[in-house]
């Protein structure tokens, strides 16, 4: 359960400011809007899906020593997330016996691809195609790329074995994979692409890479039945807060394996909230890192900035610091000192800066990184960000000012 602490913003805003923000009539619209799909997807995760999933999964992880996952947005930010936060940012690097996954399809370049067919070599591969639109520009060309290599190095058949698709019932990809005899899994289309990871989207991908996906589904179910106050609580400070004119919100965490995590939450509040003229923008710090990078604009740049701090109450794994005398600084009487306590301080440390400083800080607490906490995570960020944006009065679903990008560039390769 994800637990909000609001303490480090009431120098900034009221409660009276805050509760006189009503979620009530959010609440009543969100559950009138067409791709609200993911809002039940916990109470209906069955075993039957779960066990679909998996399935899919092991014939992967037979026949392949690589995954690629192709997506854009919503389509691959999340899965990336997860395996950062569950398992680790070094994933491909680290000693396993399930495959190395890589991400394209996000991004136009050649050399992308082309590095990634070198990191391929001659392992075998598999191909996880995953648009809910199946039309995206960048995936669609990707796409070719992989089918070739897979149809010069396996053949017809093998082609055929080794491209799983994920997209709407309908989509012109689903087409393709009924037409060509791929493995296919089909997207609610009532759940749309930044809300999808508790589905198909987001599950393959995670159960590939040997996530327990009914542990994720098991956090987010708990999140969902429990956990609508401290949603509505966080929509609602962030909310008042940008009424005082904190139009930037940077999320931080002190966990390095929380990084592709902030990446998935700028694109889930960025698309559902900056639209009409309005919108929270949406930034994210990855500490210590960050703070010698953007701490000083932070520190004192324009006051115009809130912060959502993440943090986790249990390490992972605690090592302490060395003693010895080989260094005479004074660091040396920290000696013993395990790492967490250390990162406690330092982002206790940085909160009090921050808050002298002029930026109110949000606190998101979780227990540990884990596929729990990381589907809890995924629900209360989702129902926060629907409820915020209704607060703000645009709809969360829908984007379209990404499509003027795609009209220009259909227009400039003449398509
Ligand atoms: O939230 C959304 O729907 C979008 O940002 C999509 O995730 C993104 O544009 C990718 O689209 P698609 O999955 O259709 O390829």
């Amino acid at each position: 359960m994800v637990k909000v602490d609001i303490s480090g913003a009431l120098g900034f805003v009221s409660e009276s400011e805050i509760n006189s923000l009503d979620t009530r009539k959010p609440l009543e619209t969100l559950k009138t809007l067409y791709e609200n799909g993911w809002m039940e997807l916990p109470a209906t995760f069955s075993a039957e899906l779960s066990g679909q999933i998996k399935s899919l999964s092991d014939n992967i992880k037979k026949q392949s020593e690589v995954l690629i996952v192709l997506g854009i947005g919503g389509s691959y930010l999340g899965a990336r997330a997860a395996i950062e936060y569950i398992k680790s940012p070094n994933y491909n690097m680290l000693k396993k016996n399930t495959p190395d996954i890589y991400f394209a399809g996000n991004n136009a370049s050649g050399e992308y691809l082309e590095q990634i067919f070198e990191l391929i070599g001659d392992r075998n591969f598999s191909v996880n195609v995953i648009s809910k639109s199946g039309s995206t520009i960048e995936t669609a060309i990707a796409l070719r790329f992989f089918k070739a290599h897979l149809l010069e190095r396996y053949g017809e058949n093998g082609l055929k074995d080794r491209i799983y698709v994920t997209s709407d019932i309908g989509s012109p990809l689903i087409k393709m994979a009924q037409e060509s005899g791929f493995s296919y899994l089909e997207m609610p289309p009532e759940v749309g692409g930044r809300y999808s990871f508790l589905t198909v989207v987001g599950l393959l991908p995670c159960a590939v890479a040997g996530i327990d996906i009914d542990e994720i589904m098991a956090g987010a179910k708990e999140e969902y039945e429990n956990g609508l106050e401290a949603a509505c609580l966080y929509a609602k400070t962030r909310q008042a807060l940008y009424k005082k004119g904190k139009n930037i919100e940077m999320l931080a965490s002190f966990e390095p394996a929380f990084r592709f995590m902030g990446e998935w939450w700028k694109q889930l509040f960025g698309e559902s909230e900056g639209k009409e003229g309005i919108g929270i923008f949406p930034s994210y710090a990855d500490y210590s890192a960050d703070l010698h990078s953007m701490g000083q604009l932070i520190q004192e740049g324009e006051r115009n900035l809130q912060e959502t701090f993440v943090s986790f109450n249990e390490p992972r794994q605690n090592p302490k610091v060395p003693g010895g005398d080989i260094h005479s600084d004074k660091i040396s009487a920290i000696a013993g000192f395990d790492m967490h306590k250390i990162n406690m301080s330092a982002s206790e440390a940085v909160k009090k800066a921050h808050i002298d400083g002029g930026v109110p800080v949000l606190e998101l607490g979780l227990p540990v990184l884990s596929a729990k906490s990381f589907g809890a995570l995924v629900y209360f960020f989702m129902r926060s960000c629907a409820i915020s944006a209704l607060i703000s009065g645009v709809n969360p679903f829908g984007q379209p000012g990404v499509e003027a990008y795609k009209k220009n560039l259909f227009a400039i390769l003449g398509l």
